[in-house]
């Protein structure tokens, strides 16, 4: 059995005569210290998926299992880079992350904490706004925050929610570097939620796509076997890297023409005929039933 397994998971939204099913029979294995990145179009119901790994959301049907266990609800071993940064206004950049450290690891003196979260702090190039409050940082340092927070705790699973997508394109490359630094030297099991195939291909050792919602399912695992330690500037003129990246993005292109064409196909109409009112009798008589 994998590591991180989803079986036969479906979820929807609403009242039960109006329900929307936003995932639909989601079946994914990831193995230990695997780094698996999912990539879909907006809307499709990436970051439910994500809510569902990480123990926040319980599915309608399906098993969501860590190490052979159901995840039941969140905990320390998972950690999550949420999409909206999910900061605590009232305290620092080096509050917010101290809060999480201490609670993950509370036999750390202080001296040790203070270190630990400074070092995460610099990671991500922050050192100079270390005191500020989120209210004073910009959307693409609040999401540096929010993934030092997730590093610092060092969970066995990251789950990683569009971390980059708030940043500018130089600050992302940067932040991606990280990343598979990070990975690379201290290995674990990511699965990293991105509508960026460039970003995707660098990372993953595996792309799972999305396809578009409503019922969006996972297509089949499209390997990337690019040799590692991987470089971005030696990636780009690697054939096998220009390849994936084409097939990949051709691949989401097809789902976004399938919905398409699956929103513009005949809604079913209801099975109603004319009335003539004088008599009260169908004038029309209705479908024969099936
Ligand atoms: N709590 C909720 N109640 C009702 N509908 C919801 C809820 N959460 C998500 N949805 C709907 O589910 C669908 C998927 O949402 P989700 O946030 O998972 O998409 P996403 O792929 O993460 O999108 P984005 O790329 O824009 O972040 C959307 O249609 C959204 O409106
Ligand atoms: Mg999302």
């Amino acid at each position: 059995m994998s590591f991180l397994q989803l079986n036969h998971v479906s979820l929807g939204f609403g009242p039960p005569d109006n329900r929307t099913e936003v995932l639909r029979d989601i079946n994914l294995s990831v193995e230990e210290n695997e780094f698996v990145a999912v990539i879909g179009f907006s809307g499709s119901g990436k970051s439910t998926l994500m809510n569902i790994l990480a123990g926040l959301q319980r599915p309608d049907s399906g098993d969501v299992l860590m190490d052979g266990r159901p995840i039941t609800g969140p905990g320390p071993e998972l950690g999550i880079v949420f999409q909206n940064y999910s900061l605590l206004p009232w305290l620092s950049v080096t509050g917010n992350i101290e809060l999480a450290v201490s609670r993950v690891f509370p036999q750390m003196s202080r001296a040790e904490r203070r270190a630990h979260v400074a070092r995460y702090v610099e990671m991500v190039g922050l050192s100079h706004a270390a005191d500020r409050k989120p209210r004073a940082l910009s959307g693409g340092m609040r999401q540096r925050v929010s993934l030092a927070r997730t590093l610092a705790m060092q969970p066995r699973v990251l789950l990683l929610d569009e971390p980059l997508s708030a940043l500018d394109a130089l600050t992302r490359a940067n932040l991606q570097d990280e990343i598979l630094r990070i990975w690379e030297q201290d290995k674990r099991t990511v699965v990293m939620i991105t509508n960026d195939v460039d970003e995707a291909v660098l990372l993953a050792d595996r792309i799972v796509p999305l396809t578009v919602g409503p019922e969006a399912t996972l297509a089949e695992s499209i390997p990337v076997d690019i040799p590692r330690p991987r470089d971005r500037t030696a990636l780009n003129h690697l054939p096998a890297f220009r390849k994936l990246k084409h097939d990949t993005t051709q691949l989401l292109l097809s789902f976004r023409r399938e919905s398409a064409r699956r929103a513009r196909a005949l809604p079913p109409l209801p099975d109603i005929a004319p009335a003539d009112f004088s008599t009260g009798r169908r004038i029309i008589p209705s479908r024969p039933a099936a």
